[in-house]
């Protein structure tokens, strides 16, 4: 067995499984053994999602984790959203399956520079997109999700000058939403930027009762040809609503299995990126697996920790967040 360390730098438990264990049985005898709850993001591959005791978009696990009364919180998603599972409970133990399982977006705004865009708009309040590392939200003013970037916002005064980051395209579509005119971080996501307007279009032509859905991490040319725009949880709800037999998805496709479960008879196309790869799979996320999740419970590790600095002022502004989520029943 590796030591912490040596751990720490593989990111992952690198341990012989006996093949004649049943993983799904054992994950949930450690569970309760460990008083361990698994909170998994739609976008994981679908066993982990099959074993989590809640799965749910960003803000659905940032709640999770702030009210879960376990001693032990196995984070099936990525690093920041683990870090925030940290720094609302931490005096929990939370562990990531895989330490690199980090975001393409996240890494698009370090926090040094981030300062120094931070100091040319003094009069301005941050708001920044969860997606982004603890260090940034401990210099923002209020974190938001897909779900509720667009009331964050609104529930500032008109007048209010706001540095929105580090989602450029979700920025955007806020600003048109809101009609504000926000100061936009140069950010994005590698899986949502790779959908090709003109394949959704002949897509969308080759199947004209299907309804096109988007996540707002997507591209403003992709985002105008949506019947709907929403988190992950407003797509899944969307598919469930909807008379539609036919959805065309521009998002992670881990989202799939939860529709597909959710809506028998109706059929999930994932929106086609605009090279021959798969890259509507995040390979961050995707680092996740079944096998290391079951020695992430059963070897206490490896552990999402942050700085007690950091956990004291990054809280306020996610917080915040969570008030006026609750406050709008959200
Ligand atoms: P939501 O969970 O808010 O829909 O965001 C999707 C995402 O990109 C998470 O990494
Ligand atoms: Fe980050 Fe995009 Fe992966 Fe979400 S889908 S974790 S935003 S790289």
């Amino acid at each position: 067995m590796d030591t912490f360390e040596e751990l720490n730098r593989k990111g992952f438990v690198d341990e012989r499984i006996d093949p004649t264990i049943d993983l799904f049985e054992e994950i949930e005898r450690l569970k309760k053994e460990k008083n361990a709850i698994v909170l998994a993001h739609y976008y994981q591959e679908p066993d982990i999602q099959d074993v989590a005791d809640y799965i749910g978009d960003s803000l659905g696990l940032s709640q999770e984790a702030a009210k879960t009364e376990a001693d032990v919180i196995v984070f099936a998603g990525v690093h920041f959203m683990a870090e925030t599972a940290k720094i609302l409970s931490p005096e929990k133990t939370v562990l990531l399956p895989d330490l690199k399982a980090g975001c393409s977006l996240a890494d698009s705004c370090p926090p040094h520079l981030f300062k120094l865009f931070k100091a040319k708009h003094p009069d301005h309040v941050v708001i920044t997109y969860v997606n982004c590392s603890a260090e940034l939200k401990a210099l923002s003013d209020i974190v938001c999700t897909s779900t509720n970037a667009v009331q964050i916002v609104e529930s500032l005064p008109k007048d209010t000058k706001i540095i929105f980051g580090p989602d450029k395209n979700l920025g955007a579509w806020v600003a048109k939403k809101t009609g504000r005119d926000l100061v936009l971080w140069n950010g994005a996501c590698m899986v949502h930027e790779i959908f090709s307007r003109e394949k959704v279009t002949k897509l969308k032509e080759r199947h004209p009762g299907a309804k096109f859905i988007a996540h707002p991490e997507c591209e403003d040319a992709v985002l105008e040809l949506a019947d709907y725009i929403g988190s992950t949880t407003g797509l899944l709800k969307y598919t469930i609503n909807s008379d539609a037999r036919e959805f065309i998805v521009a998002t992670e496709s881990g989202i799939i299995h939860q529709m597909e479960k959710a809506n028998p008879g109706k059929t999930f196309i994932p929106a086609p990126p605009n090279n021959n790869c798969a890259c509507n799979e995040c390979p961050y996320m995707k680092r996740n697996t079944l096998e290391k999740l079951y020695l992430t419970l059963k070897n206490g590790l490896p552990e999402v920790t942050v700085p007690a600095d950091i956990i004291i002022r990054a809280r306020k502004p996610i917080e915040r967040m969570l008030e006026i989520s609750a406050s709008l029943g959200l």
